[in-house]
């Protein structure tokens, strides 16, 4: 196990592949010079030939083939938002750990580790400056913790048995920035860049553990962009507008409205299992 950046000829499995963020990347980082395997237990249903092993993360077996000889793996697959805990647990502990040992069995080099802002959303905003990348955990969901483990499980790997692993704080990825929300279009993550953001973890040299955040040059932006610099990384696009409105509950945390009662785990619903 190397870690060196992942060979241009390499394969990259993208687990999650038929999800959002995976359907960004499909259609962005062949361009970039990746040739693509997808994971995930829906398959694809958008005409992409990608070549795919459909299986649950919480398949071993599935989970050997997929990482059979790819240089590195990008791990988007899981519950991507709060849920109750049997539904976290399954797909985000449970499927995280199971996709980091199919990855140390197949040799695999890198990982790539969507985490989410929600693993440290009960951080305020600073009361000047930016917000670094690796501010320490303070999740604001039980989502939330299910990043962290996922961010502690790759420094894990890194220490333990040489693998290089770069999390990505994701804001709010989607096609463009929130048309209702200021403080969540502060955090957008345009396509273009979540596709830059993930090439250039794969690319980086130097890279062993690292934690970013995955946020567009926006023009409020308050996280911080040095460490995903750091790596290569450069933002293409921004917010500039942000929509009008009164403040919004939350929207001085990093995980704004996450942060607020609604998302409480009575609230979220049926916890226990
Ligand atoms: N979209 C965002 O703004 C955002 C923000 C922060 C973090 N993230 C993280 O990025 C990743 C991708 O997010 P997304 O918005 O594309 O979500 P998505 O729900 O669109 O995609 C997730 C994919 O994972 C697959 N999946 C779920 N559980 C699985 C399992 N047990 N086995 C196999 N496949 C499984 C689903 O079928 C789906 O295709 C997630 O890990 C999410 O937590 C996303």
């Amino acid at each position: 196990v190397t870690s060196a950046g992942a060979d241009a000829d390499g394969t990259v499995l993208l687990t999650g592949a038929a999800g959002r963020i995976g359907t960004m990347l499909r259609e962005r980082l062949p361009a970039l010079g990746w040739g693509l395997r997808g994971f995930d237990r829906t398959p694809v249903d958008d005409g992409d030939p990608l070549p795919m092993v459909v299986g649950d993360l919480t398949d071993s077996a599935a989970l050997d083939a997929a990482c059979a000889g790819v240089a590195a793996v990008v791990h988007l697959a899981g519950q991507p938002t709060e849920a109750p805990w049997p539904v976290i647990r399954e797909a985000n502990i449970e499927g995280t750990f199971q996709l980091f040992e199919a990855a140390r069995r197949a040799g695999v080099a890198r990982v790539v580790y969507a985490s989410s802002n929600h693993a440290v959303g009960f951080t305020p905003r600073p009361p000047a400056g930016e917000l670094a990348a690796d501010v320490a955990p303070r999740p604001d969901t039980l989502y939330g913790v299910s990043k962290v483990f996922g961010e502690a499980l790759g420094r894990y790997y890194v220490d333990r048995y040489g693998l290089a692993v770069a999390c990505l704080r994701i804001g709010n990825c989607a096609p463009e920035p929130s048309p209702e929300s200021a403080a969540d279009a502060r955090v957008w993550l345009s396509p273009n860049d979540v596709a830059g953001l993930v090439d250039a973890c794969l690319h980086a040299p130097d890279l062993r553990f690292a934690i970013l955040w995955g946020v567009s040059a926006n023009a409020g932006r308050w996280w911080s962009l040095r460490e995903a610099e750091a790596l290569g990384f450069r933002a293409t696009d921004g917010a500039d507008a942000e929509p009008a409105g009164p403040a919004q509950p939350g929207d001085d945390m990093v995980g704004r409205a996450f942060t607020t009662p609604a998302y409480g785990i009575e609230e979220i619903g049926a916890p226990r299992s």
